[in-house]
């Protein structure tokens, strides 16, 4: 069950102008959460954004005996929430509901786990990573943005065992061009008998193309879709996309918030999702 709690800022990590880290005090949260879960923030003390805004969980903090104390965001300032989330002082206290919807599962060996992250898609893989870790699944990330300056936190995952593929646009690290470059290329060379599963997250169209590649090499993939969220409980209907049942029927309305973030990447219809990007 999700708890409402009076969350104290630990710390504030600036990376970027754009992006940072911000740790919260939140044991009851960090000991439920599940890879790919989020929390609904409460972004100001008053009325301005009144709404919560939606954040996968970063990390799980432990404190040194390994006992969890809190959660961290990797926040991307795009608009007047996250602003004030990317300037809020240790200390402050705010507002935070979670852990929030369905989760990643992750796979065991023999089968491989792929996670592909475009920009700030990176947030639920560190949380995933450590599923995988934990169960001996080998793991690959793909990481895509527009250049070197925006890959951020690489090591955490390093530090996991899991290998890394970054790529960007303008070739300033990695592999040049988007993420699905090195993935096509990662899927293209597979044989089919090794099975593998994808774990997408990022804009819209990339997960789309990601998606379409999957279903292309006949492979799993489940995504994790960043509709714009109202009260991430089911009760405003802000959330809804178009998706097909478990049994490929007819599409309907789904709510995001309780019915995934995670779905799988057939069940949705692409081109009825609106693209923030
Ligand atoms: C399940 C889930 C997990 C998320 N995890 C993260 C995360 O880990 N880190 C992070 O930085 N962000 C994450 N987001 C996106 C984040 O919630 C939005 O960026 C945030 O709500 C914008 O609030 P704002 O007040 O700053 O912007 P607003 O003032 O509300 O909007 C500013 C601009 O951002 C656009 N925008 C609003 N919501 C989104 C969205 N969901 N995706 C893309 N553009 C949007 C608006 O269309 C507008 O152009 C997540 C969203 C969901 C649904
Ligand atoms: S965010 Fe309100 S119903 Fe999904």
């Amino acid at each position: 069950m999700p708890v409402d709690i009076d969350a104290a800022v630990i710390a504030n990590r600036r990376l970027s102008a754009d992006y940072n880290v911000l740790s919260l005090a939140a044991p009851e949260i960090a000991a439920t959460a599940r890879p790919g879960q989020f929390v609904m923030i409460k972004t100001s003390g008053g009325q301005d954004p009144l709404l919560r805004r939606p954040f996968s969980i970063f990390e799980v903090l432990r404190d040194d005996s390994g006992a969890p104390i809190g959660v961290s965001i990797f926040n991307k300032r795009v608009g007047a929430g996250t602003t004030l989330l990317s300037r809020v002082e240790a200390g402050t206290r705010l507002a935070l509901l979670g852990p929030l919807g369905r989760p990643f599962e992750p796979v065991d060996p023999p089968a491989e786990a792929w996670m592909v992250a475009g920009g700030v898609g990176l947030a639920p893989f560190v949380t995933l990573a450590e599923a995988l870790a934990s169960r001996g699944t080998r793991a690959t990330l793909f990481y895509g943005a527009r250049r070197a300056e925006e890959l951020y936190c690489v090591e955490l995952f390093d530090a996991l065992g899991v290998s890394v593929v970054l790529s960007t646009e303008d070739g300033s690290a990695g592999v040049r061009g988007r993420v699905t470059v090195p993935l096509s290329a990662a899927l293209e060379q597979r044989p089919l008998g090794n099975p593998v599963k994808l774990y997408v997250c990022g804009p819209t169209p990339m997960m789309h193309a990601c998606a379409q590649l999957a279903n292309a090499h006949g492979r799993a993939c489940d995504v994790s879709l960043e509709q714009v969220m109202g009260c991430g409980l089911g009760g405003c209907y802000s959330c809804v996309v178009q998706a097909r049942g478990a049994d490929a029927g007819k599409p309907h309305h789904t709510r995001t918030c309780i019915d995934g973030p995670v779905f799988d990447a057939r069940r949705i219809v692409w081109e009825t999702i609106a693209a923030h990007h």
